[in-house]
């Protein structure tokens, strides 16, 4: 039956048939301890009571319906997301590569709509973000890009946790800076807390979106639910994937409202989510104020052209000084020319 698959990894010899917390058994019974959790995705371990009921649960349910309709459980996991990250509305795709090409897309759309030359990208060397051909851009690793050339354009790559390098690549033409707090591909490579103050100062002063990268890092794999919260450095585009689910495939972008609303593509399986709720016992509220923007924040209030606006920042820049508000529609706006992005994607 092999033969029938195609050759995409180097498998080990074992076929496995079923799982009980740290264990897996093969088709012979054989036990193993297993260390590799499915590279960070069964962060419950294999058959967990509760997650297993989740799914069955939701199962019995609906299964699927499409993003023309609500549901509650894609609702619920929003908002526990949205809660206890840094607030921000949500994304759901299926896979962690799917949850890193809405956030080039976002953070392209972004891009374009300060500038047309606003579209670089840049990410670290020796990355890992997906396999999806943008991700697979994004992804610094020639091994992996080679057989797939030409890749996507208007992307750029620095030394990880080289501040010097860092420095060099940004310029106004980047919309967005890709890293893994924790690189996990490449070895268990820690950001330092230095490269993620300077990567979040660089981008408030360029103007780029700070994307992290935990698809492997987060969900509660550093004793915090996401490595940056141990970094006290906020991103403005968080995904997350793999451990999720616990084994359901899923994945999330969350969005601060800079650069908001995702639409493609959307996964639709309730039972995922579900599980993923389960899977979500969160700690703290982080919702504070990320402290991006100088000025005021939270505030109800008017900008100079009259409209009514929540939670407006005060950007500076370059001498510059504009005005961020969110209105009620949840439009992005600047001071006296609405900047609408509902469509981001
Ligand atoms: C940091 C990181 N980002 C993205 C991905 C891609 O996730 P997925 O395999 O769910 O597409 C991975 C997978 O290993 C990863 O480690």
């Amino acid at each position: 039956m092999k033969m029938f698959l195609m050759n995409t990894y180097n498998r080990f010899p074992v076929t496995l048939v079923y799982g009980k917390g740290s264990w897996v058994y093969d088709i012979n019974g054989k036990a193993y301890l297993d260390f590799t959790s499915g590279i960070a995705v069964n962060v419950l371990g294999h058959s967990h009571p509760e997650l297993v009921k989740a799914i069955k649960d939701q199962a019995e349910k609906l299964i699927h319906c499409s993003n023309l309709y609500w549901n509650l459980p894609q609702m619920e996991l929003a908002e526990l997301l949205s809660k206890n990250t840094f607030g921000g509305k949500v994304f759901f795709a299926n896979t962690g590569t799917e949850a890193n090409e809405a956030a080039i897309k976002i953070a392209r759309k972004y891009g374009k709509m300060k500038s047309e030359k606003k579209f670089k990208i840049l990410s670290a060397r020796n990355s890992f973000h997906g396999r999806t051909l943008g991700s697979l851009t994004a992804t610094g690793q020639p091994k992996y890009q080679k057989p797939f050339e030409p890749l996507v354009p208007g992307f750029d790559y620095f030394e990880f946790n080289n501040i010097e390098d860092l420095r060099k690549k940004v310029s106004d033409e980047v919309c967005a800076i890709f890293l893994e707090p924790i690189q996990g591909e490449s070895g268990i490579i820690p950001a330092t807390k230095e490269f993620l103050e300077e990567a979040r100062r660089l981008c408030d002063e360029y103007d780029i979106l700070l994307v992290f990268d935990e698809v492997q890092c987060g969900m509660g794999r550093t004793g915090k639910l996401f490595a940056y919260q141990k970094y006290g450095v906020t991103p403005d585009i968080l995904t997350v994937a793999k451990g999720l689910g616990g084994g359901v495939p899923i994945g999330s972008g969350r969005c601060k409202r800079k650069g908001k609303r995702a639409g493609a593509g959307r996964s639709r399986h309730h039972v995922r989510r579900k599980s993923a709720r389960m899977q979500s016992r969160c700690h703290g509220d982080e919702r504070a104020d990320e402290g991006r923007f100088s000025g005021r924040s939270g505030q109800e209030g008017k900008v100079p052209s009259g409209k009514t606006f929540q939670n407006e920042r005060k950007v500076q820049r370059g001498g510059r000084c504009s005005w961020y508000g969110i209105d009620d529609r949840d439009s992005i706006f600047r001071c006296g020319e609405q900047k609408c992005c509902n469509e981001v994607l």
